[in-house]
This record gives structure tokens, sequence and C-alpha cells, in this order.
């Protein structure tokens, strides 16, 4: 594994001062972590769209806390120095404020979390400043909100019109205020992505919102081809994992199936003698 140093919140800091790119992606699991670290990617995310890329929902909505804590554990012993953040899934911070203290605690307890993520504005600023008292970092998400795709009228771009985009523009100031240490920002017009970014003293995170964010995100299994549903525009593929792994899954029922798998080299012998003595064993 590459040594490379810990990210921190300070390291982030310094990227945005120093106008460097922050590098961030959604992982799920022990390999593909390892593989993040090799890459030396800045912010992991446990998103909780692993209820759609891993677990094949349609939805992100029935990912729950046990299944966060279990992904989160993976891909922390996979990316020891990654800034790790666990996605807090529905319904685990929407009910009170308590509620939502207690389960940003457990993914830093039991998973070692750097930070949380959770969805809304303004509406969940009281959250995002009783966990960030709590002294858990915590980043904001505006735009498309996966959790409330059905009030927001699908998976589509938000902040089109003017009204709603002065609304996320506003939200992304409250949520500063309120505390958080970064805010992604999902599928908002590049220009407004851009005014927010501009306006901003935390990370502006991109996730299709365009060029002008201090860092872009992409979705683990959308850059790879493995997820079969479908491809985001936004997404950009950057290697056919899905179609690597399918042709070695058809070679191999081909060749178990012409006998031309396991080669000797696949399998573990006993020696002559010991067989001996086994099927004398077995005549007794
Ligand atoms: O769950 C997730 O992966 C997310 C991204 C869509 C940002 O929240």
């Amino acid at each position: 594994m590459n040594e490379r140093k810990k990210v921190t919140l300070p390291v982030l800091y310094d990227k945005m001062a120093q106008g460097i790119p922050i590098t961030m992606i959604t992982c799920y699991d022990y390999p593909m972590a390892y593989l993040v670290e090799e890459a030396g990617i800045d912010i992991v995310l446990v998103g909780d769209s692993l209820a759609m890329t891993v677990l094949g929902y349609d939805s992100t909505l029935p990912a729950t806390m046990d299944d966060m804590i279990r992904h989160s554990q993976a891909v922390r012993r996979g990316t020891p120095n990654a800034f790790l953040i666990g996605d807090m899934p529905y319904m685990t911070y929407q009910p009170s404020v308590e509620t939502a203290i207690r389960n940003a605690g457990r993914f830093m307890a039991e998973a070692a979390c750097d930070g949380v993520k959770l969805e809304g504005g303004r509406e969940m600023a009281d959250r995002i400043e009783a966990i960030a008292n709590a002294g858990i970092p915590v980043m904001g998400h505006l735009g498309l909100t996966p959790q409330s795709a059905s009030a927001l009228g699908g998976f589509r771009v938000q902040g089109r019109d003017a009204e709603r985009a002065k609304r996320i523009v506003e939200d992304a100031k409250i949520l500063e205020e309120a505390g958080t240490f970064a805010i992604l920002l999902e599928m908002v017009p590049d220009r407004v992505c851009q005014l927010i970014t501009e306006r901003a003293n935390i990370p502006i995170i991109s996730l299709g919102s365009g060029p002008h964010a201090h860092g872009q995100l992409l979705i683990f299994h959308d850059m790879f081809r493995l997820y079969p549903k479908f491809k985001p525009r936004m997404a950009k593929v950057y290697g056919d994992a899905g179609s690597v792994i399918l042709n070695g899954l058809k070679q191999y029922v081909k060749e178990v199936t012409e006998r031309e798998f396991p080669q000797p080299e696949n399998w573990f012998t006993i020696k002559d003698e010991e067989y001996e003595a086994l099927l004398r064993l077995l005549d007794q």
C-alpha cells in the first residue's frame, strides 16, 4: 500500500485555500476501498446509494443504520487515510435533533468515520448545528437530495428557475452558518454552483454541478459500469469493469462445462503413502 498522510479537515481547507481541487468518491466495500486508498482520493463517502448500487433496491430509502455501519467499517479497513464520511440514511436524522446526534455518533464510534453527511436545507440547520456542536464534522447536501426524490419530482436537476436557485444559494449559507464543514451540491446548474462556491468559506463539492466547485464527486459504480440499471448523464465512465467481470464469468462457465477448469495448479494433492494408508483405513 502507498504511504500517504491522513486527510484531515486542515488538509481539505488547505486544498481549498490553494485552489487545488478536492477529489471525492463513493465506496461501499473493502476491496474497492483498498484501490481508492492506492489512488489517493481525498474524501470517501459511504453513500446510502449502497441501497441501490450494492443491495439492488430502486431508491436509497431502504438503507438502514446497521447497513451503513457495516459497510463503513469495511471501507475504513480498506482506506485508513481518506477522510471517511458516513451518509446518514433515511429517517435517522429527520425525526429529531437527538436522533440525529445519536446516529451521527454511531458512525464515529463504531466505524471510525471522520464525519457524516445529511441531506436537506434550512430545515436541517438545527440537526447540523447540534451534530457539529457534538464535535462531529458534518457535510451538507443540497440540490437533488435522493431521500426526497419523490417530493422533488424524481431524480432531476434542481434550481433551474431563479426562485428555486435563490433558495439553494440561501440554504448553502444557512448550512455553513450552522456549522457544516463542506457542502455537496448534486445536480444544480453550473452557474448556481459557481455563485455558491464564490460565496462560501467552506469546500463546495460538485456532483453533476459543474467545474466551479472546490471539488468533484462521482459514484463508484457509475464510473466503472457496475450499476446495471442506468448511467446518470453526469457520470463519466473511466473503465468497463462490468464487462471485464462478465467476460470472465462467461469464460468460467465455458471452462467448467468443457472440463478445462480446474488445472493441476488449481487443486491440492495428498502424498501416495498417505493415500494408500487412507484406502487401508477405509477398508477396515
Ligand atoms: O448516497 C450517496 O451516494 C450520495 C450521493 C448521491 C451524493 O448521497
